[in-house]
Protein backbone atom coordinates (compact mmCIF):
# COMPACT_ATOMS: atom_id res chain seq x y z
CA UNK A 1 0.00 0.00 0.00
CA UNK A 2 2.54 2.64 0.87
CA UNK A 3 5.05 1.61 -1.86
CA UNK A 4 2.38 1.72 -3.98
CA UNK A 5 1.12 5.08 -2.97
CA UNK A 6 5.13 6.49 -2.93
CA UNK A 7 4.65 4.95 -6.69
CA UNK A 8 1.84 6.96 -7.89
CA UNK A 9 3.35 10.30 -6.24
CA UNK A 10 6.71 9.83 -7.91
CA UNK A 11 5.11 8.32 -11.70
CA UNK A 12 2.43 11.94 -11.44
CA UNK A 13 5.71 14.03 -10.47
CA UNK A 14 7.57 12.28 -13.51
CA UNK A 15 4.64 12.74 -16.08
CA UNK A 16 3.79 16.07 -15.02
CA UNK A 17 7.08 17.73 -14.73
CA UNK A 18 7.83 16.76 -18.15
CA UNK A 19 4.37 17.14 -19.86
CA UNK A 20 2.17 19.45 -17.81
CA UNK A 21 4.35 22.19 -18.05
CA UNK A 22 4.71 25.00 -20.97
CA UNK A 23 7.42 23.08 -22.57
CA UNK A 24 5.10 20.00 -22.80
CA UNK A 25 2.28 22.05 -23.99
CA UNK A 26 4.83 22.75 -27.04
CA UNK A 27 6.04 19.61 -27.54
CA UNK A 28 2.73 18.55 -27.57
CA UNK A 29 1.53 21.86 -30.17
CA UNK A 30 3.80 20.52 -32.76
CA UNK A 31 0.76 17.60 -33.47
CA UNK A 32 -2.05 20.16 -33.58
CA UNK A 33 -4.12 20.83 -36.71
CA UNK A 34 -4.89 24.62 -37.24
CA UNK A 35 -8.28 23.71 -38.91
CA UNK A 36 -9.28 21.99 -35.59
CA UNK A 37 -9.65 25.46 -34.47
CA UNK A 38 -11.48 26.74 -37.20
CA UNK A 39 -15.02 25.84 -36.89
CA UNK A 40 -17.73 28.24 -35.55
CA UNK A 41 -20.28 28.43 -32.58
CA UNK A 42 -22.60 30.84 -34.32
CA UNK A 43 -25.97 30.41 -32.43
CA UNK A 44 -24.77 28.32 -30.18
CA UNK A 45 -25.10 28.73 -26.19
CA UNK A 46 -22.19 27.81 -23.80
CA UNK A 47 -22.51 28.41 -19.89
CA UNK A 48 -18.91 28.45 -18.15
CA UNK A 49 -18.60 28.22 -14.22
CA UNK A 50 -15.77 30.28 -12.71
CA UNK A 51 -15.58 32.49 -16.24
CA UNK A 52 -13.81 35.63 -14.22
CA UNK A 53 -10.78 34.28 -13.99
CA UNK A 54 -7.51 31.94 -15.08
CA UNK A 55 -8.76 28.76 -17.04
CA UNK A 56 -12.78 29.62 -16.87
CA UNK A 57 -12.04 33.27 -18.49
CA UNK A 58 -9.72 31.72 -21.30
CA UNK A 59 -12.23 29.48 -21.98
CA UNK A 60 -14.73 31.59 -21.94
CA UNK A 61 -13.41 34.45 -24.52
CA UNK A 62 -12.11 30.93 -26.82
CA UNK A 63 -15.57 30.01 -26.98
CA UNK A 64 -16.58 33.96 -27.29
CA UNK A 65 -14.14 34.55 -30.02
CA UNK A 66 -15.46 31.85 -31.68
CA UNK A 67 -19.28 33.21 -31.99
CA UNK A 68 -21.01 31.50 -29.44
CA UNK A 69 -23.47 32.89 -27.12
CA UNK A 70 -21.60 32.76 -23.20
CA UNK A 71 -23.39 32.44 -20.34
CA UNK A 72 -20.35 33.36 -17.70
CA UNK A 73 -21.50 32.06 -14.18
CA UNK A 74 -19.57 34.02 -11.54
CA UNK A 75 -19.59 34.26 -7.90
CA UNK A 76 -19.14 37.76 -7.30
CA UNK A 77 -20.68 40.44 -9.48
CA UNK A 78 -17.96 42.79 -9.38
CA UNK A 79 -15.10 40.65 -10.51
CA UNK A 80 -17.53 38.83 -13.54
CA UNK A 81 -18.50 42.26 -14.38
CA UNK A 82 -14.76 43.29 -15.31
CA UNK A 83 -14.54 39.78 -16.80
CA UNK A 84 -17.42 40.15 -18.93
CA UNK A 85 -16.42 44.13 -20.29
CA UNK A 86 -12.99 42.27 -21.06
CA UNK A 87 -14.31 39.26 -23.58
CA UNK A 88 -16.98 41.87 -25.01
CA UNK A 89 -14.29 44.02 -25.66
CA UNK A 90 -11.41 41.81 -26.67
CA UNK A 91 -13.91 39.83 -29.26
CA UNK A 92 -16.45 42.12 -30.12
CA UNK A 93 -19.09 39.72 -29.00
CA UNK A 94 -21.80 41.42 -27.44
CA UNK A 95 -23.67 37.99 -26.83
CA UNK A 96 -21.91 37.40 -23.66
CA UNK A 97 -23.59 37.83 -20.49
CA UNK A 98 -22.91 37.25 -16.76
CA UNK A 99 -25.12 34.80 -14.38
CA UNK A 100 -24.17 35.31 -10.34
CA UNK A 101 -24.36 31.74 -8.79
CA UNK A 102 -22.29 30.93 -5.97
CA UNK A 103 -21.64 27.20 -6.49
CA UNK A 104 -20.77 26.22 -2.73
CA UNK A 105 -24.28 26.19 -2.42
CA UNK A 106 -27.01 23.70 -3.69
CA UNK A 107 -29.55 26.50 -2.70
CA UNK A 108 -28.07 29.06 -4.91
CA UNK A 109 -27.15 26.25 -7.66
CA UNK A 110 -31.23 25.32 -7.76
CA UNK A 111 -32.62 28.91 -7.34
CA UNK A 112 -29.79 29.89 -10.83
CA UNK A 113 -30.82 26.59 -12.63
CA UNK A 114 -34.44 27.62 -12.29
CA UNK A 115 -33.90 30.89 -13.68
CA UNK A 116 -31.63 29.75 -16.07
CA UNK A 117 -33.82 26.98 -17.39
CA UNK A 118 -37.02 30.00 -17.81
CA UNK A 119 -35.18 31.41 -20.46
CA UNK A 120 -36.02 27.89 -22.42
CA UNK A 121 -33.10 27.67 -24.78
CA UNK A 122 -31.23 24.97 -25.74
CA UNK A 123 -27.58 24.97 -23.81
CA UNK A 124 -24.84 23.12 -26.43
CA UNK A 125 -21.73 23.08 -24.23
CA UNK A 126 -21.78 23.01 -20.30
CA UNK A 127 -18.45 23.70 -18.97
CA UNK A 128 -17.80 22.93 -15.60
CA UNK A 129 -14.56 24.75 -14.60
CA UNK A 130 -15.31 26.23 -11.41
CA UNK A 131 -12.88 24.66 -9.04
CA UNK A 132 -11.46 25.20 -6.06
CA UNK A 133 -8.61 23.90 -3.17
CA UNK A 134 -8.75 24.85 0.50
CA UNK A 135 -6.27 23.72 2.60
CA UNK A 136 -7.83 23.33 5.71
CA UNK A 137 -11.28 21.42 6.65
CA UNK A 138 -14.14 24.32 6.33
CA UNK A 139 -17.67 23.18 6.17
CA UNK A 140 -20.12 25.68 3.93
CA UNK A 141 -23.49 27.23 5.50
CA UNK A 142 -25.17 23.97 4.37
CA UNK A 143 -22.86 21.63 6.14
CA UNK A 144 -21.14 20.34 3.37
CA UNK A 145 -16.88 20.33 3.32
CA UNK A 146 -15.98 23.10 0.87
CA UNK A 147 -13.75 21.30 -1.56
CA UNK A 148 -16.63 18.52 -2.11
CA UNK A 149 -19.30 21.26 -2.21
CA UNK A 150 -17.26 23.15 -5.11
CA UNK A 151 -15.50 20.54 -6.98
CA UNK A 152 -18.34 17.76 -7.10
CA UNK A 153 -21.26 18.23 -5.39
CA UNK A 154 -22.10 22.02 -7.37
CA UNK A 155 -20.57 19.62 -10.53
CA UNK A 156 -22.78 17.17 -10.37
CA UNK A 157 -25.98 19.20 -9.45
CA UNK A 158 -25.98 21.60 -12.42
CA UNK A 159 -25.25 18.92 -14.78
CA UNK A 160 -28.05 17.14 -13.62
CA UNK A 161 -30.09 20.37 -13.13
CA UNK A 162 -29.79 21.25 -17.07
CA UNK A 163 -29.73 18.45 -18.48
CA UNK A 164 -33.49 19.01 -19.98
CA UNK A 165 -31.49 22.13 -21.84
CA UNK A 166 -28.38 20.17 -22.67
CA UNK A 167 -31.39 17.78 -24.52
CA UNK A 168 -32.83 20.53 -25.82
CA UNK A 169 -29.71 21.13 -28.28
CA UNK A 170 -29.32 17.31 -29.07
CA UNK A 171 -27.33 15.80 -30.54
CA UNK A 172 -24.89 18.40 -30.45
CA UNK A 173 -24.66 19.19 -26.80
CA UNK A 174 -22.12 18.55 -24.83
CA UNK A 175 -20.72 18.56 -20.99
CA UNK A 176 -16.99 19.24 -20.36
CA UNK A 177 -15.40 19.34 -17.09
CA UNK A 178 -12.15 20.51 -16.38
CA UNK A 179 -10.56 17.89 -13.88
CA UNK A 180 -6.85 17.80 -12.74
CA UNK A 181 -3.77 15.79 -13.49
CA UNK A 182 -3.60 15.58 -9.57
CA UNK A 183 -6.19 12.99 -9.43
CA UNK A 184 -3.64 10.51 -10.91
CA UNK A 185 -2.85 10.60 -7.21
CA UNK A 186 -6.18 9.05 -5.84
CA UNK A 187 -8.27 6.55 -6.28
CA UNK A 188 -12.07 6.73 -5.94
CA UNK A 189 -13.25 6.82 -2.46
CA UNK A 190 -16.23 6.88 -0.69
CA UNK A 191 -15.28 9.25 2.10
CA UNK A 192 -16.49 11.85 -0.14
CA UNK A 193 -16.03 14.64 2.23
CA UNK A 194 -12.90 13.25 3.64
CA UNK A 195 -14.31 13.16 7.33
CA UNK A 196 -10.67 11.63 9.16
CA UNK A 197 -9.14 13.64 11.19
CA UNK A 198 -5.90 14.08 9.09
CA UNK A 199 -7.30 16.63 6.54
CA UNK A 200 -5.71 17.44 3.57
CA UNK A 201 -6.82 19.56 1.44
CA UNK A 202 -4.44 19.13 -1.28
CA UNK A 203 -5.76 15.04 -1.36
CA UNK A 204 -8.92 15.89 -0.93
CA UNK A 205 -8.73 18.14 -4.22
CA UNK A 206 -7.25 15.11 -5.85
CA UNK A 207 -9.92 12.87 -4.86
CA UNK A 208 -12.55 15.46 -6.11
CA UNK A 209 -11.32 15.57 -9.60
CA UNK A 210 -11.12 12.08 -9.17
CA UNK A 211 -14.72 12.14 -8.90
CA UNK A 212 -15.14 14.23 -11.44
CA UNK A 213 -13.53 11.76 -13.99
CA UNK A 214 -15.48 8.90 -12.62
CA UNK A 215 -18.70 10.91 -12.62
CA UNK A 216 -18.22 11.69 -16.51
CA UNK A 217 -18.16 8.02 -17.37
CA UNK A 218 -20.82 7.39 -15.02
CA UNK A 219 -22.93 10.01 -17.28
CA UNK A 220 -21.91 8.85 -20.81
CA UNK A 221 -23.07 5.50 -19.72
CA UNK A 222 -26.20 6.52 -18.15
CA UNK A 223 -27.43 8.95 -21.16
CA UNK A 224 -26.12 7.27 -24.23
CA UNK A 225 -29.01 7.28 -25.86
CA UNK A 226 -29.73 11.31 -25.26
CA UNK A 227 -26.98 12.93 -28.43
CA UNK A 228 -24.79 14.39 -25.05
CA UNK A 229 -21.17 14.07 -25.08
CA UNK A 230 -19.58 13.79 -21.36
CA UNK A 231 -16.03 14.45 -21.42
CA UNK A 232 -13.30 15.19 -18.78
CA UNK A 233 -9.87 16.75 -19.67
CA UNK A 234 -7.02 17.91 -17.61
CA UNK A 235 -5.10 21.46 -18.44
CA UNK A 236 -1.69 20.41 -17.33
CA UNK A 237 -0.19 23.13 -14.57
CA UNK A 238 -1.33 26.68 -16.32
CA UNK A 239 -0.15 30.19 -14.22
CA UNK A 240 -3.32 31.19 -12.98
CA UNK A 241 -4.19 33.24 -9.91
CA UNK A 242 -6.17 29.89 -8.44
CA UNK A 243 -2.36 27.96 -8.94
CA UNK A 244 -0.25 31.34 -7.31
CA UNK A 245 -2.98 30.94 -4.23
CA UNK A 246 -3.47 27.47 -3.37
CA UNK A 247 -0.16 25.92 -4.67
CA UNK A 248 2.43 28.95 -4.20
CA UNK A 249 5.74 25.72 -4.16
CA UNK A 250 4.29 24.74 -7.69
CA UNK A 251 4.07 28.20 -8.71
CA UNK A 252 7.74 29.19 -7.88
CA UNK A 253 9.47 25.62 -8.74
CA UNK A 254 8.06 26.08 -12.37
CA UNK A 255 8.37 29.97 -12.95
CA UNK A 256 8.68 30.55 -16.52
CA UNK A 257 7.49 27.07 -17.43
CA UNK A 258 3.98 27.07 -16.41
CA UNK A 259 1.57 26.80 -19.27
CA UNK A 260 -0.21 30.38 -19.98
CA UNK A 261 -4.29 30.33 -19.40
CA UNK A 262 -4.95 30.06 -23.19
CA UNK A 263 -2.98 27.22 -23.42
CA UNK A 264 -4.55 25.93 -19.96
CA UNK A 265 -7.74 25.85 -21.48
CA UNK A 266 -6.84 24.78 -25.47
CA UNK A 267 -8.49 21.26 -24.84
CA UNK A 268 -11.43 23.01 -23.63
CA UNK A 269 -12.15 25.05 -26.68
CA UNK A 270 -10.75 22.05 -28.43
CA UNK A 271 -13.18 20.07 -27.05
CA UNK A 272 -16.43 22.29 -27.56
CA UNK A 273 -15.48 22.84 -30.83
CA UNK A 274 -14.95 19.27 -32.49
CA UNK A 275 -17.86 17.16 -34.16
CA UNK A 276 -19.43 14.52 -31.60
CA UNK A 277 -18.40 11.76 -33.50
CA UNK A 278 -14.61 12.48 -33.76
CA UNK A 279 -14.80 12.64 -29.93
CA UNK A 280 -14.52 9.17 -27.31
CA UNK A 281 -17.62 9.64 -25.20
CA UNK A 282 -16.87 9.41 -20.91
CA UNK A 283 -13.00 9.38 -22.14
CA UNK A 284 -10.35 12.09 -20.14
CA UNK A 285 -8.33 13.95 -22.57
CA UNK A 286 -5.34 16.44 -22.11
CA UNK A 287 -3.97 18.45 -25.21
CA UNK A 288 -6.60 17.53 -27.52
CA UNK A 289 -6.02 13.83 -27.18
CA UNK A 290 -7.58 11.16 -25.02
CA UNK A 291 -5.44 10.47 -22.33
CA UNK A 292 -4.39 7.47 -19.93
CA UNK A 293 -7.16 7.72 -16.85
CA UNK A 294 -4.51 5.94 -14.38
CA UNK A 295 -1.08 6.09 -14.42
CA UNK A 296 0.51 2.43 -14.66
CA UNK A 297 0.92 0.02 -11.90
CA UNK A 298 -0.94 2.87 -9.44
CA UNK A 299 -4.03 0.34 -8.36
CA UNK A 300 -6.23 3.22 -9.26
CA UNK A 301 -8.10 1.31 -11.93
CA UNK A 302 -10.65 -0.92 -9.75
CA UNK A 303 -12.08 2.17 -7.55
CA UNK A 304 -14.03 3.32 -10.31
CA UNK A 305 -16.47 0.30 -9.80
CA UNK A 306 -17.65 2.28 -6.53
CA UNK A 307 -19.24 4.79 -8.98
CA UNK A 308 -22.83 3.53 -8.91
CA UNK A 309 -22.61 3.88 -4.74
CA UNK A 310 -21.04 7.38 -4.86
CA UNK A 311 -23.22 8.99 -7.14
CA UNK A 312 -25.97 7.31 -4.88
CA UNK A 313 -24.29 9.55 -2.27
CA UNK A 314 -23.86 12.85 -4.00
CA UNK A 315 -27.62 12.79 -5.00
CA UNK A 316 -28.35 12.37 -1.84
CA UNK A 317 -26.67 15.03 -0.01
CA UNK A 318 -27.34 17.59 -2.73
CA UNK A 319 -31.39 16.63 -2.07
CA UNK A 320 -31.96 15.44 -5.76
CA UNK A 321 -34.10 12.78 -7.22
CA UNK A 322 -32.94 10.07 -8.83
CA UNK A 323 -32.48 10.25 -12.71
CA UNK A 324 -34.91 7.64 -13.38
CA UNK A 325 -38.11 9.50 -12.75
CA UNK A 326 -36.46 11.65 -15.05
N1 LIG B 1 -4.34 26.08 -13.34
C1 LIG B 1 -3.93 24.83 -13.32
O1 LIG B 1 -2.74 24.52 -13.49
C2 LIG B 1 -4.91 23.73 -13.11
C3 LIG B 1 -4.43 22.42 -13.10
C4 LIG B 1 -5.33 21.39 -12.96
C5 LIG B 1 -6.67 21.65 -12.85
N2 LIG B 1 -7.12 22.93 -12.85
C6 LIG B 1 -8.56 23.17 -12.75
O2 LIG B 1 -8.91 24.20 -13.60
C7 LIG B 1 -10.09 24.86 -13.13
C8 LIG B 1 -9.86 26.36 -13.14
O3 LIG B 1 -8.85 26.67 -12.22
P1 LIG B 1 -7.88 27.93 -12.36
O4 LIG B 1 -6.52 27.42 -12.21
O5 LIG B 1 -8.26 28.71 -13.54
O6 LIG B 1 -8.21 28.68 -10.98
P2 LIG B 1 -8.78 30.15 -10.67
O7 LIG B 1 -8.00 31.15 -11.40
O8 LIG B 1 -8.80 30.22 -9.18
O9 LIG B 1 -10.25 30.11 -11.22
C9 LIG B 1 -11.22 29.37 -10.55
C10 LIG B 1 -12.57 29.97 -10.88
O10 LIG B 1 -13.56 29.23 -10.14
C11 LIG B 1 -14.36 30.19 -9.44
N3 LIG B 1 -14.94 29.65 -8.21
C12 LIG B 1 -14.31 29.16 -7.13
N4 LIG B 1 -15.20 28.86 -6.18
C13 LIG B 1 -16.43 29.19 -6.67
C14 LIG B 1 -17.73 29.15 -6.16
N5 LIG B 1 -17.97 28.75 -4.91
N6 LIG B 1 -18.76 29.55 -6.95
C15 LIG B 1 -18.53 30.01 -8.20
N7 LIG B 1 -17.31 30.09 -8.73
C16 LIG B 1 -16.27 29.69 -7.98
C17 LIG B 1 -13.41 31.33 -9.11
O11 LIG B 1 -14.13 32.50 -8.76
P3 LIG B 1 -13.41 33.67 -7.91
O12 LIG B 1 -12.50 34.39 -8.85
O13 LIG B 1 -14.57 34.48 -7.45
O14 LIG B 1 -12.66 33.01 -6.80
C18 LIG B 1 -12.69 31.43 -10.45
O15 LIG B 1 -13.47 32.13 -11.38
C19 LIG B 1 -10.35 24.27 -11.75
O16 LIG B 1 -11.36 23.31 -11.83
C20 LIG B 1 -9.03 23.64 -11.38
O17 LIG B 1 -9.21 22.57 -10.50
C21 LIG B 1 -6.26 23.99 -12.97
Amino acid sequence: MFIQKAWRTAAFGLYGFTQFTKSGFAEHAKKFREEDMQIRLDGKNCLVTGANSGLGFATAEGLASHGATVYMLCRNKERGETALKQIRSKTGNMNVHLEICDLSSINEIKSFTTRFSSMNKPLHVLVNNAGFLEHKRVTTPEGLELNFAVNVAATYTLTELVMPLLEKAAPDARVITVSSGGMYTEPLNNNLEYRESDFDGTKQYARNKRVQVALTEWWSEKYSNKGIGFYSMHPGWADTPGVSKSLPGLSEKLSGNLRSNEEGADTVVWLALQPMDKLVAGAFYFDRAEAQKHLKFAGTAASHAQIGSIVDSIRSICGLQPPMRR
